[in-house]
């Protein structure tokens, strides 16, 4: 296997090209608690610049009506509010904020670890929380902003100074109606040594969420089914497309890798100083703070990715 392992995705490489066929799958496949999808199949490309998003959202200062909830039901809790300074851009348009991140398991996986309260159906299907990075909003937020929400809109999340995308699956109506949860796969993605689990999120109020609006930004059902992510491929490219966008607007520069391009479809052999592999943008050469950042089996060695 040592001898082979690097040969092969490089024929396959020859074969398929950059379609993306790697990280199309069923689901089921995925469907585990400890098994679920790599945090490479819907990790942000490594031209993104995401301290300066981070920053730059801690900035945000506009609220919209309805826009203030609570990040968990206990007396006291602090208040978070969604920020619509970014929804005005004709391109990656968003709304942003910052909250805490607790484990949603409705839908598939509702009989997850710690969730004895769990609803088997998510608002537009029955997802897999096990499966696809989705999180949550208020329900009162996604009722009455449906025209720019539809539903299965792409957002990003920062946590841990990583960059992941996802889908807006839920909503949450407890009462009262609480911010910061996502399912199980983002927030064990996110924080993969803390053990979260249904009765047990990520405390602190320092994740950030970008939610894009309108209905460009909501993965096709080419890419998604009732309870499965089916192409991470065409979720990162529209994440990366989206938040490209969204940078641009912002003036933010400085991504984690001045030599890459941002763009999403290009033709498997057209790498400049970076190799090519099959998750573009993340192969030997780029930029890379961990291994979650480089295609298949490289690591990450001084910043860049490296064979093993
Ligand atoms: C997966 O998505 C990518 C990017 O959107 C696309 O190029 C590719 O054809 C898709 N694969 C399948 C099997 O639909």
């Amino acid at each position: 296997m040592m001898t082979y392992s690097r040969s092969i995705p490089f024929a396959l490489l020859a074969l398929f090209g950059s379609s993306g066929l790697a990280q199309t799958v069923k689901g089921p496949e995925f469907n585990k608690p400890d098994g679920g999808p790599p945090a490479s199949y819907f990790a942000a490309g490594s031209s993104i610049p995401v301290a300066a998003l981070q920053s730059a959202a801690a900035k945000a200062s506009t609220a919209v009506p309805d826009a203030t909830y609570p990040i968990n039901g206990d007396k006291g809790a602090k208040k978070v509010t969604i920020h619509s300074d970014w929804t005005k851009f004709s391109e990656g348009a968003a709304y942003v904020w910052v909250a805490d991140m607790d484990v949603d398991c409705d839908g598939l996986d509702s009989n997850c670890k710690g969730n004895p309260d769990g609803q088997p159906q998510t608002n537009f299907g029955a997802l897999a929380a096990y499966e696809v990075p989705f999180f949550v909003i208020p329900d009162r937020f996604g009722t009455k902003y449906a025209k720019e929400l539809p539903g299965n809109n792409v957002g990003a999340v920062i946590c841990d100074g990583k960059m992941f995308y996802g889908i807006y699956g839920d909503s949450d109506g407890d009462t009262p109606q609480v911010i910061g949860e996502a399912s199980w796969l983002m927030a064990r993605t996110c924080f993969p040594n803390d053990n979260l689990n249904g009765n047990s999120g990520h405390g602190n109020p320092d994740v950030t969420y970008i939610l894009f609006t309108g209905d460009d930004a909501v993965l096709p059902k080419s890419a998604l089914n009732k309870n499965y992510v089916t192409n991470f491929t065409t979720l990162r490219s529209m994440g990366d497309k989206l938040v490209t966008a969204l940078a641009k607007n912002l003036k933010l520069s400085g991504g984690g890798d001045s030599g890459s391009s941002p763009s999403t479809t290009t033709t498997a052999s057209g790498s400049g100083s970076t190799g090519s592999c099959e998750w573009e943008g993340h192969c030997e050469g780029a930029s890379c703070k961990n291994g979650d950042q480089c295609s298949g089996q490289l690591v990450c060695k001084s910043g860049k990715c490296a064979p093993v």
